[in-house]
């Protein structure tokens, strides 16, 4: 059995459609300097396409990996403006994430081309952070648990070898509620680690090593400032975060609490129930 020490805490940025070359190179290389003395945590971020050679230039032998924020259900052809897992492999991406609420509200993407999507990353050796999360008419509704399952089982509509390869490069899923991203309004932390351990839970009944091993971290609204009450849950394994990403000192203090979660005033694991 792992152990939760045994899963390192995962922290990513998605900078999402921000950016430019000149503001880019100041926040990589305040990145690059700022986060090198955290070595408890895994950092990274996720950028526009265009900027992946500059993060690849500006990151490449340094501790923070990069990724991308979508990629091609399709491999290769006439697919205009479509970018696939080969072409950001070429870039050094660790990361991609696949099925993010944005992809699924404004470009209609669903759990059956996520799970494509993620078979693209998974080949390109790639790993996706896939993420799941109800909409506020859903969670109003109390149809969080029903939506998580059927976005976290069709990760099971995969072939067999896809999934071995996908639990081999440590595939990521990342818990945001819809209603919590970019709000400023994070889901509550006891909330947050029942859909977590319900998760875990899921992917228990197909392989209980996996389901240990594997990091959920938690996007919506992670801040410096509430990060203390959510990172240090027992099935909370790291962050996606968006608007305090594009903040080198907010980021560098979720990382902080991410790498030393002792910093907190620990949180009695018996509150959670
Ligand atoms: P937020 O975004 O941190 O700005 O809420 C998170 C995300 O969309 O991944």
């Amino acid at each position: 059995m792992v152990s939760m020490e045994m899963r390192k805490q995962l922290m990513v940025g998605n900078w999402k459609l921000h950016g430019n070359l000149v503001e880019n190179e100041t926040l990589l290389l305040a990145l690059a300097t700022e986060l090198t003395q955290l070595d408890n945590v895994d950092c990274g971020i996720c950028l526009p396409y265009p900027y992946l050679f500059q993060a690849q230039k500006i990151l490449a032998d340094t501790r923070i990996a990069w990724g991308a924020q979508n990629v091609s259900q399709f491999l290769t052809g006439a697919y205009t403006a479509s970018v696939s897992a080969n072409m950001i492999a070429d870039f050094g991406c660790s990361y991609v994430i696949v099925g993010h609420s944005e992809r699924r509200t404004y470009s209609y993407e669903s759990n059956q081309t996520a799970v494509i999507r993620i078979k693209r990353a998974v080949d390109a050796a790639i790993t996706p952070i896939y993420c799941v999360g109800e909409t506020l008419q859903e969670h109003a509704a109390g149809q969080t648990k029903q939506i998580i399952e059927a976005q976290v089982l069709a990760l099971f509509d995969l072939d067999d070898r896809t999934l071995r390869h996908a639990k081999a490069i440590n595939l990521v899923i990342a818990y945001e509620p819809v209603w919590a991203i970019g709000t400023g309004y994070p889901a509550e932390p006891n909330h947050i680690q029942e859909i977590h351990a319900f998760i875990r839970g899921l992917i228990k009944q197909y392989d209980v090593y996996f389901a240990e091993k594997l990091r959920i971290i938690y996007g919506g609204s992670l801040t410096p400032d509430n990060a203390c009450s959510i990172l240090p849950l027992p099935d909370i394994d790291g962050g996606l975060v968006g608007h305090s990403a594009l903040n080198v000192p907010a980021f560098k203090k979720i990382c902080h609490v991410a790498s030393h979660t002792s910093v907190c005033e620990i949180i009695s694991k018996t509150e959670i129930n």
